[in-house]
């Protein structure tokens, strides 16, 4: 098992992942999030093949300060086999390379049964609130914008 950067005939099993995964939301197209990720110079999307199909994968990305993960999805009969904890090591280990000093991610707050899994992980609560606000007047209409 390991993690590469998407290629191009992944990207449609990516979004599905996210889609059976539950981390997509209706005013967000996840497509967009994976073109401008697999695009940016700061940035990918990994993902994890077994038998020829896409079985996990996570955005990862660094600002130049610190580097965020997005969209963990492992497919749903796939979890509790090691490849949650392998895409957090791969994506730490894509953001060391890049001279990243440390890692964040956000969880929604009804995403509660992920916390155990973070915890487990070494990811401590930190003690900041985010805040977000749309760049996009048309976005601006939409609500639950942090996690985007
Ligand atoms: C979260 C998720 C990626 C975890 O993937 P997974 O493959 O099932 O996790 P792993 O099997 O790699 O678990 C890694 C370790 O965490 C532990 N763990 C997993 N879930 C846990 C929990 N809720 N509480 C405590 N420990 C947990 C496992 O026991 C394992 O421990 P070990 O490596 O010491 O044996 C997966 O459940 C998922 O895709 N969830 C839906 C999408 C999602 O919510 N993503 C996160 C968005 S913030």
């Amino acid at each position: 098992m390991n993690a590469r950067s998407l290629t191009e005939d992944q990207y449609d099993s990516a979004v599905s992942l996210w889609t059976a995964t539950g981390l997509t939301r209706p005013w967000n197209d996840p497509m967009d999030d994976l073109l401008r990720a697999m695009s940016g110079a700061t940035s990918t999307v990994l993902g994890c093949s077994l038998d020829g199909d896409l079985v996990a994968t996570a955005m990862v990305g660094h600002d130049g300060h610190r580097g965020w993960v997005y969209y963990l999805a492992v497919a749903p009969d796939r979890q509790e086999s090691g490849l949650g904890r392998m895409m957090m090591e791969a994506s730490e280990q894509w953001l060391i390379e890049r001279g990243a000093v440390k890692v964040q991610l956000m969880i929604r707050t009804n995403n509660s049964p992920v916390i155990g899994f973070y915890d487990h992980l070494g990811y401590e609560l930190s003690d900041v609130q985010v805040r977000a606000k749309w760049l996009n007047a048309d976005d601006a209409a939409n609500t639950d914008s942090a996690a985007r």
